[in-house]
């Protein structure tokens, strides 16, 4: 699986953070970003629960999810 940041429709709600704080982060202004986890896009084994979550509580869905 494999998580991306849409920036333009990243509003920062946080919701993403919020539930999954190692696997989302905010820049300075309060929008997403990936973390060291996942940064290369690639989702770690054993979390893909997490980020379909984060990505269904994004009101602007902007958490992309890529499923292989
Ligand atoms: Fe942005 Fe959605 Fe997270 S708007 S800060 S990606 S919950």
């Amino acid at each position: 699986m494999k998580v991306q940041i849409d920036s333009q429709l990243c509003q920062g709600h946080g919701r993403c953070y919020d539930l999954a704080p190692d696997l989302f982060g905010e820049d300075e202004e309060g929008y997403a970003t990936l973390t060291a986890l996942t940064a290369d896009g690639n989702v770690p084994d054993g979390r893909e629960g997490d980020i379909r979550l984060a990505a269904a509580n994004c009101p602007e869905s902007a958490v992309l999810v890529f499923e292989e």
